[in-house]
């Protein structure tokens, strides 16, 4: 049955507007997008559709393949920490924005997993706003979308996160990665030379960014950049690159992580671009261990899968997205794709193929 013809069964008449838009993975480049730097997501298979129609009450109807029932909030709604939030904080936007107000029926069919690292929030709330923009009749700009989606993380759910997912599921294509200055949102599309694979693993441990240490990283990330004088860490002169020794041993590490690691993507970015995979399989694995030791931001299951992928054949394997969990992401030739990743998921129980 067609995303339509569900909303229909559901709701009993048709929706003003739809959108379809898909998870992403980062490839490279983690905790650089609120310090200035650089990211290179990628689009993933998986993808959020919703359908949506103003209901002409108070009160707004959510209903997602992946959660049972159907949900009531009355519209404008405050947080109440579950994951309508994400939907109740697009409506809140869409709004404020006056593309839809009062009551929504909204239907949800999604594959994107939650708490995996692999943005299902932000394209819950970017396909959200796309549709409110349609019922508007408003053609919204992707980046002004991206940058709409993003406040509604920051200011309706407290996730202090920087602009990342939201670009990347507004802007990537499957196929391409997006090579983006989060400084000045300038990007580049790159496509993935053919004989690379990146494949994406769930580690089976679950990921919460509004669970704090999000939070607290980034916190760390604002109090080096204060006591360095920036406001953008990865971007540091010479003399402030020097005064980085000065810092608390914990405020040196995390500097040190988003530094180096703005500087691997940009190489990586580079290294796609010349099909050079030996480069940008070093470069992953250099990022897996600063996010490992000097943010500090992974686990020991990870790392035992990140090992166990690279001693297994994969050239390139880290963990990817916010940290404490989720995913990691392992670049293959692409020959060895199907045999490698039938092999890891059968000796890690618990695993699966995101
Ligand atoms: C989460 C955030 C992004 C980014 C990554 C880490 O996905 O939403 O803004 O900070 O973590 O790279």
């Amino acid at each position: 049955m067609s995303l339509l013809d569900k909303f229909m069964t559901i709701y009993g008449r048709a929706p003003t507007a739809s959108a379809s838009v898909p998870g992403r993975v980062n490839l490279i480049g983690e905790h650089t997008d609120y310090n200035g730097g650089a990211v290179l997501p990628a689009a993933i298979e998986r993808r959020v559709e919703v359908a949506l129609s103003p209901n002409g009450s108070f009160t707004t109807s959510i209903q997602s393949t992946r959660f049972n029932g159907r949900i009531e909030r009355p519209s404008g709604d405050q947080k109440r920490n579950d994951w309508t939030d994400y939907a109740m904080g697009a409506l809140w936007k869409a709004d404020k924005l006056g593309w839809l107000s009062g009551g929504v029926d909204l239907f949800i069919d999604s594959d994107v997993p939650d708490g995996a690292g692999v943005s299902s929030s932000a394209a819950l709330i970017t396909a959200i706003l796309r549709a409110a923009a349609e019922t508007a009749g408003v053609g919204a700009d992707p980046v002004d979308v991206a940058k709409h989606a993003r406040s509604v993380e920051n200011e309706y759910i407290g996730m202090p996160c920087g602009i990342m997912d939201q670009m990347a599921v507004g802007l990537a294509r499957p196929g391409s990665a997006l090579a983006l200055n989060t400084r000045d949102l300038s990007f580049e599309v790159i496509d993935i030379p053919s004989g690379w694979r990146f494949v994406v693993i769930h580690s089976g441990v679950r990921r919460e960014l509004a669970d704090g240490r999000y939070k607290a990283r980034f916190e760390e990330c604002q109090n080096a950049a204060e006591a360095l004088g920036t406001d953008a860490l990865c971007l540091l002169s010479s003399a402030q690159q020097e005064a980085v020794d000065t810092l608390t041993d914990t405020l040196r590490k995390r500097a040190l992580h988003v530094t180096s690691e703005h500087l691997r993507t940009l190489q990586a970015s580079s290294a796609m671009k010349a099909s050079d995979l030996d480069t940008f399989a070093r470069l992953m694995n250099e990022s897996h261990r600063s996010y490992a030791e000097d943010f500090e931001a992974s686990t020991p299951e990870i790392d035992a899968l990140v090992t166990d992928a690279l001693d297994s054949g994969a050239r390139g394997a880290r963990l990817t997205g916010g940290g404490f969990g989720g995913c990691i992401v392992v670049l293959l030739e692409s020959h060895l794709e199907q045999d490698w990743t039938t092999a890891f998921l059968n000796r890690h129980p618990g695993t699966w193929q995101v």
